[in-house]
């Protein structure tokens, strides 16, 4: 707590906490974290009661209403959703701007940030009805701008939604499909894909939720919020880490795999070398992140169901967590693997390249983010989100010439 009558002269005090560590920037009823105890609950619910019990459409409904849909309830936001899958077809010519080799969240920010132009139909943010309009737009559209930036970058035609199929089997059918060969929907895959989708959809105050919070409070429309949300997700200590993760994984394989485990996690040790475990350590969990226990499991069921038990990326990061839970140096610093160290493994074995891990976490998080910025506009008291400095630049001095 600083004394600011010191520095600038004036009343009272303010808290100096840089990144956040001990400062909480809004009230939240969505979701709970429990990190000594690794819990995480979505209104309350477990999130392992979630993934067992529960689909993405349902664990939305939940997120955006507070409750549990009933079938009718189901029924309707399941329709209403399918309403939206489809993209204005000028998007396509804006798509057509960016280089095909561009990276997919490079993409996916210009893709939503522009459909504030699109759709400024519902961008009246003090009305109810645009906000959820928006909302609904943003979860149901996600999907479709993904399986475009991956189908723009390998040069294939775009395929347009197909209502009849679930929300993640129509977006694996958008991503596989083609106009020569349509695709057959594993169910394995696609429960494992949709169980990836609840794993991400809320995490309270996480870098890129904070970002589409701040971004809102000024104002602004929801898609430029939610393109300032997929930005901050992009970078490697946030939902980059899932593609960073296996890279590394590659890498080290590539090195030898694991008869070099040791050797890597003596080069993790050594702060001067820069490599961290990456899909380890979190800001909030000083236990095991409950969400990397489900994807371990649901790795095993994909690699398993797509025969790839021996999958040499899935055994070198069992060998990884193994060492890593019995090394000091993880253990005193309460070091475990996070949501991130086992889905990229997951995504690689349903076909998605890495390129898109990132793009995915996006699709999913749309959820949270949209909810928590309708929750910051539905309280009369919210303010525009303005955090206070330490200057320490020069004191008032005058030019001489
Ligand atoms: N590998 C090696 N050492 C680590 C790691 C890691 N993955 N994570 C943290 N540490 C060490 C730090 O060097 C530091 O050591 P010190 O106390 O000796 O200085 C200590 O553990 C605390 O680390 P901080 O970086 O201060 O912790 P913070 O809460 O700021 O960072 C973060 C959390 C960014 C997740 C960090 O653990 C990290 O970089 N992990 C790898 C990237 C990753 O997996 N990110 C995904 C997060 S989950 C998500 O966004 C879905």
């Amino acid at each position: 707590v600083i004394d600011i009558r010191k520095l600038y002269g004036q009343t009272g005090m303010f808290t100096y906490d840089p990144g956040f560590l001990a400062t909480a920037s809004c009230e939240s009823a969505i979701t709970y974290i429990d990190g000594d105890k690794g819990q995480l609950l979505y209104r309350g619910y477990p999130i392992e009661q979630l993934a067992e019990n529960c689909d993405f459409m349902d664990v939305s409904y939940l997120i955006l209403n507070g409750e549990l849909p009933d079938d009718k309830q189901k029924q309707d936001f399941d329709s209403l959703v399918t309403h939206h899958t489809m993209v204005h077809e000028q998007l396509q010519l804006f798509m057509r701007g960016f280089r095909r080799d561009a990276h997919p969240m490079a993409v996916l920010t210009g893709l939503v940030g522009a459909l504030s132009a699109f759709y400024h139909d519902s961008t009246d943010i003090t009305n109810p009805r645009h906000r959820e309009i928006s909302a609904i737009r943003l979860i149901a559209k996600m999907p479709t701008l993904v399986a475009m930036a991956y189908k723009y970058n390998q040069g294939q035609p775009y395929i347009y939604p197909r209502n009849d199929l679930s929300y993640t089997g129509n977006f694996l059918r958008m991503m596989f499909a083609t106009p020569c060969e349509d695709y057959q929907v594993n169910e394995v895959v696609e429960r494992a894909l949709d169980r990836i989708f609840i794993l991400h959809a809320d995490h309270e105050q996480n870098a890129s939720t904070s970002t589409v919070r701040l971004c809102g409070s000024s104002g602004t429309n929801p898609f430029a919020a939610i393109a300032a949300g997929v930005a901050c997700l992009w970078g490697p200590a946030h939902g980059g880490a899932n593609e960073a993760c296996l890279q590394m994984l590659e890498q080290l394989q590539a090195e030898g795999g694991v008869a070099k485990v040791g050797e890597f996690m003596e080069k993790v040790k050594d702060k001067s070398s820069g490599v961290r475990l990456m899909g380890f350590g979190h800001r909030v969990y000083k236990n095991y992140d409950p969400r990397a226990k489900l994807m371990q499991a649901t790795c095993k069921e994909v690699l398993t169901a797509l025969g790839l038990e021996n999958d040499p990326l899935f055994k070198l990061a069992m060998e990884l967590e193994r060492i890593a839970l019995e090394d000091p140096y993880f253990v005193d610093r309460k070091l475990y693997p996070n949501v991130d160290f086992y889905s990229g493994i997951v995504q690689r074995a349903i076909g998605i390249p890495t390129p898109l891990f990132t793009a995915i976490f996006a699709l999913a998080r749309t959820v949270g983010w949209i909810a928590q910025w309708d929750e910051m506009l539905s309280d009369p008291e919210y303010k525009i989100g303005r955090p206070r400095q330490l200057y320490t630049g020069s004191a008032v001095r005058d030019i001489k010439r």
